[in-house]
């Protein structure tokens, strides 16, 4: 994995929308897998930058979410659909019917072969499409990558899971309460997550300072799903410097671990 740190969120998130307007600039019609919470908010900022003043353009782009909650409405303040289209579809020249979002509505979790329908179809659109081009990750403080919570065992499709109380409690912050944080969500899978050609994970804040320690033990463990990562050849993790306090000195700068 190659890690890059660097000194602030700006910087983060500059770097990372760099990466996206390069592979967009070298291939139009990218497939690119994108993901939610307020560590990429930076980074769509940077990008509408780039859109607006130096001639990026997502008008053949193809978009898959990571994931999305199970229980709210499409136009639900807090859902994925709206954070995305209030922070980055609505501003791009992205044609929105080439963007996908993962959803199940929640009156099928008790019909769950419903849900694994639209699962199967969401990953077999992906392949239809030759697969994602460049993944962007973000990471939950116990390791989650889209909503792939720790487990013994992990799902490899998309698929339909439990949420953990630690990531209810960590997302209530969106919410008016804990108890309206939903119970579950729908996210790609590991596997799907692994077929992307490219892989790029950001984190930042001294919140994340030891789970990136971890996800860089050299161990893979389901129980932090993230550590799966370094078994991919193309992973690039881009950190700020309090996400990167806790790792060894040797890794505290650039470079290929
Ligand atoms: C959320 C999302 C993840 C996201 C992570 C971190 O629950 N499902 O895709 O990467 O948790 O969120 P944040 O960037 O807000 O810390």
């Amino acid at each position: 994995m190659e890690l890059m740190v660097a000194k602030d969120y700006q910087e983060m998130s500059l770097l990372a929308a760099e990466v996206i307007a390069k592979q967009v600039k070298k291939k139009p019609d990218s497939v690119l897998g994108l993901a939610t919470g307020s560590t990429p908010l930076g980074m769509y900022g940077k990008l509408l930058d780039m859109v607006n003043n130096e001639n990026v353009s997502f008008k053949n782009v193809t978009t898959f979410n990571l994931d999305e909650y199970v229980g709210l409405a499409l136009q639900h303040a807090q859902s994925y659909h709206t954070y995305m289209m209030e922070h980055f579809f609505s501003k791009i020249d992205i044609d929105l019917s080439n963007t996908h979002i993962p959803y199940c509505e929640s009156k099928f979790i008790n019909e769950i072969e419903v849900c694994n329908k639209a699962c199967a179809e969401y990953d077999d659109l992906i392949e239809h499409l030759g697969g994602i081009d460049l993944q962007i990750l973000g990471i939950g403080s116990n390791g989650h990558i889209g909503f792939n919570e720790p487990a013994t065992s992990l799902e490899t499709g998309t698929h339909i899971v439990s949420l953990t109380e630690e990531t209810r409690i960590a997302n209530a912050r969106f919410f008016s309460s804990f108890d309206e944080v939903p119970t579950h969500a729908i996210t790609m899978g590991v596997g799907t997550i692994l077929k992307s050609k490219e892989i790029l994970l950001l984190a930042n804040g001294s919140n994340k300072a030891e789970v990136i320690a971890n996800m860089f033990s050299g161990r893979v463990d389901t129980f932090l799903p993230a550590s799966l990562l370094q078994v991919h050849p193309n992973v690039t993790v881009i950190i700020d410097k309090e996400a990167a306090s806790k790792l060894e000195n040797k890794y505290q700068t650039n470079g290929h671990i």
